[in-house]
């Protein structure tokens, strides 16, 4: 199908939320990132305020930013609503402690991200690409993230999956994806078949715990480690 502002939902997440999905922490400071799927977040533009290398490619950025903000402002409180009808599905904290917190941390981190857009692209630090095929050369990365698309959406079958984490895996040494789980809670199917395929070829894959869970159980990320490398 394809992609069309009418069927994404734009929800961007936070600067310190991807550093805890993906344990951040640890890095080393010279690491090339690739964020995939970051659409809205603000990650890039607070990754690129610390001084860290980050490209991120979402098909969201063929558009303007004029034209996802008015996406956003359709969608805001479509989103708000599903998530006050799921409470109990949440882990509510004193990050995000209800649904009118969770409101501004989303808000602020979007609004990040359309501040820091236009800018970005001139720089090639958002590039419009969407799995399974990356326009990117073999090795451009050291690390690829990918949060909440991969495994979050069941409907995007087996061989999307398939498909999706072998470009990963050409363009970069390593790939975290978080999380594990499907939009209903539970756990991928797509998990077990991954780490088959990639044992298969050879390369090495394990899951981690990870200082973040705002999705009930949602709380482990994926590691893919390209046979030849341990950098990171
Ligand atoms: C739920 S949002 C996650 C945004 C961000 N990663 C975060 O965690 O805050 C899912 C993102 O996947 C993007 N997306 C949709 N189809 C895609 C594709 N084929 N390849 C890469 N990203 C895609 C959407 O545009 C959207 O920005």
């Amino acid at each position: 199908m394809p992609f069309t502002l009418d069927n994404v939902v734009p929800w961007g997440r936070s600067l310190d939320e991807y550093v805890r999905m993906f344990d951040l922490e640890k890095l080393s400071p010279d690491c090339r990132l690739l964020g995939c799927a970051d659409g809205p977040a603000a990650f890039n533009a607070g990754w690129t305020r610390c001084g860290r290398q980050i490209v991120s490619c979402d098909p969201l950025y063929y558009f303007t930013a004029e034209e996802i903000q008015g996406r956003i402002d359709a969608c805001f409180q479509m989103v708000l609503q599903q998530t006050r009808e799921n409470q109990d599905g949440f882990v509510w904290n004193k990050t995000i402690s209800d649904i009118e917190t969770l409101g501004q941390v989303r808000s602020q981190s979007m609004q990040t991200f359309l501040k820091d857009y236009p800018h970005g692209l001139q720089e090639g630090r958002y590039v419009a690409a969407e799995l399974p095929d990356l326009p990117f050369p073999d090795d451009q990365f050291d690390v690829a993230l990918c949060s909440h698309f991969l495994f979050l959406y069941g409907a995007l079958g087996a061989e999307f999956h398939r498909r999706s984490i072998a470009s990963l895996l050409r363009v970069a040494s390593q790939v975290r994806i978080f999380p594990l789980l499907q939009l209903d809670r539970q756990p991928s199917p797509f998990v077990r078949e991954v780490i088959r395929q990639v044992e298969f070829e050879g390369h090495t894959a394990k899951i981690v715990r990870v200082p973040y869970e705002f999705q009930k159980g949602a709380n482990e990320m994926l590691v893919l480690q390209k046979t030849g490398t341990g950098r990171n």
